[in-house]
């Protein structure tokens, strides 16, 4: 694991160099991303880079990380809705080559059609995670099993919480969510996990620092032959 401890605005332009060397490499490359605070501002970067002439997406794959169930994506609280509005919107990603692990219910998940639609793009080229304050990666809570594929998953207090700052109510924040599982991560060849602020600090430590355990989700990521962690200063401070 590559742990870099620098300013955020160094983090996401090295972080978006990755895209460009890999995209320039690769133009049909399949990404996976994150939705939430953390990526944001990377995600101006690739915009940036996209308006300046120096990075396509047009012939890229995305598979984003994860959905709450039963939201459409006209709901502005989607994930979809999030990367239409920050990354593919922004960009010339062609969105019918951008895929979400969408379900409307939480039985009506056909999990084994998201990997299968992976698994035919070639598996992801490179991964892009935030980690949670309990260490979670995706939706995948503590305790979830190392070997889990795409599943549904009841949000935890904790998570809810957190997500509800995006929500007009605390209440309205779905309880399920469905998101790639851990093993689906860890089949990805590269992985980049940024993580910014003092509330993430223990998960960072316990992630990098910890031992390897289902109870820190994020930990699996030391079993990982390549990961690069970027860090801002307060993320990195129990290290
Ligand atoms: C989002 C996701 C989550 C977030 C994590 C951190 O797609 O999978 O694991 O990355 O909850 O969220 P923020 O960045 O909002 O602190």
């Amino acid at each position: 694991m590559k742990l870099i401890v620098e300013c955020r605005e160094f983090c996401n332009m090295d972080a978006s160099m990755r895209y460009k060397r890999l995209l320039e490499k690769k133009p049909d490359a399949a990404l996976g991303f994150a939705t939430g605070a953390t990526p944001l501002e990377l995600y101006h970067e690739l915009a940036r880079l996209y308006r300046a002439g120096e990075i396509s997406f047009a012939r890229a794959r995305a598979f984003n990380l994860d959905e709450y169930v039963g939201m459409n994506s006209d709901n502005a609280n989607s994930f979809r809705y999030f990367m239409n509005k920050y990354l593919f919107g922004r960009t010339d990603f062609n969105v019918a080559n951008t895929y979400m692990p969408y379900c409307l219910s939480r039985e009506s998940l056909t999990a084994s059609h998201y990997e299968l639609l992976i698994e035919q793009a070639g598996g992801i080229d490179l991964m892009l995670l935030g980690i949670g304050r309990n260490g979670h990666i995706g939706f995948n809570e503590p305790g979830t099993p190392f070997g889990s594929i795409t599943h549904v998953q009841q949000l935890s207090e904790e998570t809810r919480a957190a997500n509800s700052r995006f929500f007009y109510s605390p209440t309205l924040v779905p309880t399920y969510a469905v998101t790639m599982g851990i093993a689906t991560i860890m089949h990805a060849r590269s992985i980049i996990l940024l993580a910014y602020g003092r509330e993430k600090a223990q998960a960072v430590h316990d992630m990098v620092a910890g031992p390897v355990t289902e109870s820190v989700p994020a930990s699996v990521l030391q079993l990982h032959p390549d990961v690069t962690v970027y860090a801002d200063a307060e993320a990195a401070a129990l290290l």
